[in-house]
């Protein structure tokens, strides 16, 4: 597999293949990487209340998407699974577009095993972005899985990383940045540095793209959940050494050039570019707040109320637990920010509309 960097490959495709390669990808191992026994927990496979919550918060909009739902990156299905149970009765068409073709039997067997069939036939899988998104458009957890584009700052001019196979090994290879990314670098060590030399980070340009594509198509309502920060957190100086992260059985670590495929390769999303990428396709961002803070106001604590086990002193723990990973600002609570923009349809007067105007964060974008 490392012949096929013989010759030097930039960082973002070597990250495309390392991820998506249809034999070698990472994506392609399927089932095995999600969930306690794999590399990494998601907040759907953490607790179904996660998805039941989403589900809740997207009832009232659901009508005015025409009941149709555009799930990216859909996992396990997990999320699909647990949407369907507190907003089934309004979805009409629940979609799975996911880049990872190979994750379908798994979200099949899934939806399956936690619906009937008269829920699981509202489920279709769409092999590629489709030309119009008429609908509530959703994604947790996938703009940081788009490759990256990897950068060291230079006084004397930045240079961007290459990958290349050289005696049994991968090994970086620093190039001159293109004048079009080192135009991008130097605004952003302008707006938010001086960064000290060799200072190093990321441009998302893939998942810049795909918004602006998305956005383009959409008619209806986008909601991404994901960590990350806004522009001047993500390129503060003290930040030197990026957002990229490597995870294997649940250990983040900074060797992304061994393992190729079988390790997890991520980067934090910088939601200032979201929120640029979306306007200037006529989006309108329609809130921007903490993971907690938006679970706790949609109800998700009244949610965990219901189920019988809750407050018992050990059955209920692990649920409990769950509940804090999800929501505590030291965890996921604020690590992980939710963006909600919306085209031709809005949310006005709606709970969704109002939970972003009490929580509201978009100052910081
Ligand atoms: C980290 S996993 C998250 C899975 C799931 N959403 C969850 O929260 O458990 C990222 C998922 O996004 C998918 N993905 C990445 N880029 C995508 C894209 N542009 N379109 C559709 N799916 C994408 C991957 O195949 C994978 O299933």
């Amino acid at each position: 597999m490392l012949s096929n960097f013989n010759h030097a490959t930039r960082f973002d495709e070597f990250m495309r293949f390392a991820l998506y390669d249809p034999q070698n990808g990472y994506y392609a191992r399927g089932e095995q990487i999600f969930g306690r026994q794999g590399d990494f927990v998601t907040a759907p496979e953490l607790s179904p209340l996660f998805g039941q919550t989403l589900g809740k918060a997207l009832r009232d909009v659901l009508p005015r998407c025409n009941g149709v739902v555009y799930e990216f990156g859909a996992g396990t299905g997990q999320l699909a699974c647990d949407i369907l149970q507190t907003a089934g009765d309004l979805i009409t068409q629940y979609n799975i577009v996911d880049v990872s073709a190979g994750l379908k039997p798994m979200q099949l067997a899934k939806l399956k095993a936690l619906h009937g069939p008269e829920v699981v036939q509202k489920v279709h899988w769409l092999g590629e972005l489709p030309d119009e998104l008429r609908g509530v458009v959703l994604g947790n957890e996938v703009l940081d899985a788009t490759p990256v584009r990897r950068f060291k700052w230079q006084s004397d001019g930045p240079l961007e990383a290459w990958v290349q196979h050289l005696n049994g090994e991968l090994r970086w290879v620093w190039k001159p940045a293109d004048p079009v990314l080192a135009t991008a670098i130097s605004d952003l060590q302008s707006a938010h540095g001086p960064w000290p030399e060799g200072y190093e980070s990321e441009i998302a340009e893939q998942s810049t793209a795909w918004v602006k594509t998305m956005t383009e198509r959409l008619n209806g309502l986008a909601l991404m959940i994901d960590y990350g920060f806004h522009e001047a957190m993500y390129y503060h100086p003290t930040r030197s050494k990026g957002t990229l992260r490597a995870t294997s059985r649940h250990t983040a670590h900074d060797d992304f050039l061994v393992k190729v495929g079988q390790q997890d390769l991520t980067a934090h999303v910088n939601f200032s570019a979201v929120y640029e990428a979306l306007t200037s396709c006529n989006g309108e961002l329609e809130g921007y707040a903490h993971q907690g803070e938006f679970l706790l106001a949609h109800g998700i604590l009244e949610l965990a109320q219901q189920q019988p086990d809750f407050t018992h002193p050990t059955r209920g723990a692990l649920m409990r637990q769950h509940l804090n990973t999800l929501l505590n600002e030291a965890d996921m609570g604020e690590a992980f920010k939710v963006i909600c923009w919306s085209k031709g349809v809005n949310a006005e007067g709606t709970q969704l509309a109002q939970v972003f105007l009490d929580k509201d964060r978009s100052g910081d974008l």
